[in-house]
């Protein structure tokens, strides 16, 4: 567990996780939020429950900007908290919109090696809505080249090279976001 006093050192701020499809967003901010003593939620269960319907239903039946401008409505909702720990989409990075919410608290990306990604993805397929293509492979890639910019403007990054165990996961990403306390002390939101 991290200790309270050090947990306190992020004062109100939320963090936000942010990251490639399959960099493990949701996984570690649930445990990150459970040793930091904070509320956990994901953006994606969150658009899930607004539509009553799988974000896959979401992009099926009525588009990719639907489910864009039901991310944002619940990122906005977010972003009115404090003391959060918050795993966001693979794609929130994409609106200059969605920064502005972003910015309310500290971000965190999730830069895991692209093999590894393909590795996790490639176990589970099916399951995301914009790998349903002939080549799925290709498509990652694509995106990630057309997103890296993007995730690049985080607060923290935290490079994942190979699979670690959660605990040292959360230890990694929690020492990373110590280093940049300290360059940058928060202010109370
Ligand atoms: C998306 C990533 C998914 C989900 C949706 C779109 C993306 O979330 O929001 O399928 O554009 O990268 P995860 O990053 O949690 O897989």
């Amino acid at each position: 567990m991290i200790p309270p006093q050090e947990a306190e050192r992020l004062r109100g701020v939320t963090v936000y996780l942010i990251g490639m499809m399959g960099s493990g967003k949701s996984t570690l901010g649930a445990e990150l939020a459970a040793q930091l003593r904070r509320p956990f939620f994901d953006t994606d269960a969150l658009v899930e429950q607004v539509a009553g319907c799988s974000i896959a239903q979401i992009f099926a039946e009525q588009g990719e900007a639907h489910f864009r401008e039901l991310e944002t409505q619940v990122l906005a909702q977010l972003s009115g908290y404090t003391r959060l720990v918050i795993a966001t989409g693979g794609g929130i990075v994409l609106r200059p919109k969605n920064w502005s919410y972003l910015h309310h608290g500290l971000t965190v990306w999730l830069d895991v090696a692209p093999e590894l990604i393909w590795q996790r993805l490639s176990r589970d397929p099916g399951q995301r809505p914009l790998l349903q293509t002939p080549d799925p492979q290709t498509a990652l890639q694509r995106l990630m080249r057309e997103r890296e910019p993007f995730y690049a403007q985080a607060d923290v990054r935290v490079p994942i090279h190979s699979e670690t165990s959660l605990s040292q996961l959360v230890q990694q990403v929690w020492q990373a976001i110590c280093a940049r306390l300290r360059e940058q002390p928060p202010c109370n939101p």
